[in-house]
């Protein structure tokens, strides 16, 4: 059987998998993002995809490249037409990495690419109509609409980090104001945990602890392990993000009707630590609600995962 190599380049890291017709990784890997040089980046991939085909066994070489990008991909699947979090402006990805690969390359948005791995193997697997949002660096959505992926005419659908929710908010990368990913991101957790904590709120004062007694070592994993041993500072970091979400997605599937909502990326491994935050806003401000269905918020199955399989399964057709 032919497997594909999924590659998921994000904000803060590059993995790698090499992924079966049934969705299951059969080798792994990650590095460090260089998000500020393109350049670095196509190196990085390169050596990845060359890493994990060459730990594969005989007979199963990689036969394509799916890759998961966090940006603005064009219609053509191959150029990143602009990224809020990394520095590509008008980057032919795609020609760059067949270059370097020597193998077929597709490019799609890290965010649609996990949506696909949900819906093609995970929490979606029931349903013919849902909505992923990921929530790491930044914040990523996938939507299904009827099986299929919804792209958009230019290619770039379904950028809902970048709905406003606060007009004249936070200055946000994609260079508007006010966007879900400034309030409901990870890097919003880290950014407001270390605020409150440098501002030397006592509440905050465990958490610090954990960080070594410097607020600047707060990272986003520290607050979730804080958070699930019980620490109310770091559960109330992870409710706040919870509650911007839940808000952005009541308008969203005001819109898109999905009959689920999978919550990815780095930050649904809190679990219900975020999930129930989003879902008590979810379904306090949904129209319409206590008289339509009720649409379902499911954490990502395949977790931090489903990134590189569906990007993956989209290599392979
Ligand atoms: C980008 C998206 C991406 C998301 C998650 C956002 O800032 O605009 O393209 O999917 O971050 O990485
Ligand atoms: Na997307
Ligand atoms: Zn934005």
């Amino acid at each position: 059987s032919t497997v594909t190599c999924g590659i998921d380049i994000g904000g803060t890291k590059i993995a790698g998998a090499v992924v079966d017709a049934g969705g299951i990784v059969v080798a792994e890997s990650r590095v460090t993002s260089p998000a500020t040089d393109p350049d670095a980046i196509g190196a990085a991939v390169a050596g990845l995809v060359t890493e994990l085909s060459t730990a594969m066994p005989q007979g199963h070489p990689v036969s394509a490249v799916g890759v998961g990008a966090a940006g603005y991909i064009d219609a053509d699947r191959s150029t990143v037409l602009f990224a809020p979090n990394i520095a590509w402006r008008d980057e032919p990805l795609g020609a760059d990495l067949a270059r370097r690969t020597g193998l077929p390359v597709v490019i799609e948005n890290d965010a649609n690419a996990a949506a696909w791995g949900e819906f093609r193997y995970g929490a979606g697997g029931d349903v013919d109509d849902q909505l992923m949002v990921t929530v790491g660096t930044g914040v990523g959505g996938g939507v299904i609409i009827d099986g299929r992926l919804l792209r958009g005419a230019f290619g770039v659908a379904a950028e809902i980090g970048h709905l406003c929710i606060v007009p004249e908010g936070r200055l946000c990368g994609c260079g508007n104001r006010g966007c879900l990913e400034q309030y409901g991101s990870g890097s919003a957790l880290v950014r407001e945990a270390r605020e409150a904590a440098a501002g030397s709120s006592l509440l905050a004062r465990e958490l610090v602890d954990r960080a070594g007694g410097d607020p600047a070592a707060i990272t986003g994993p520290l607050i979730t392990q804080a958070a699930q041993e019980g620490d109310r500072f770091a559960v109330e970091q992870l409710e706040r993000i919870g509650h911007w979400l839940g808000h952005g997605i009541a308008s969203l599937v005001a819109v898109l009707d999905p009959a689920v909502i999978v919550i990815g990326g780095g930050v649904s491994e809190a679990g219900d630590l975020l999930l129930d935050p989003i879902r008590e806003t979810f379904e306090h401000e949904l129209t319409g609600r206590g008289y339509r269905p009720q649409a379902e918020i499911r954490r990502a199955q395949l977790g931090n995962r489903a990134g590189v399989i569906g990007a993956a399964d989209l290599a392979r057709v």
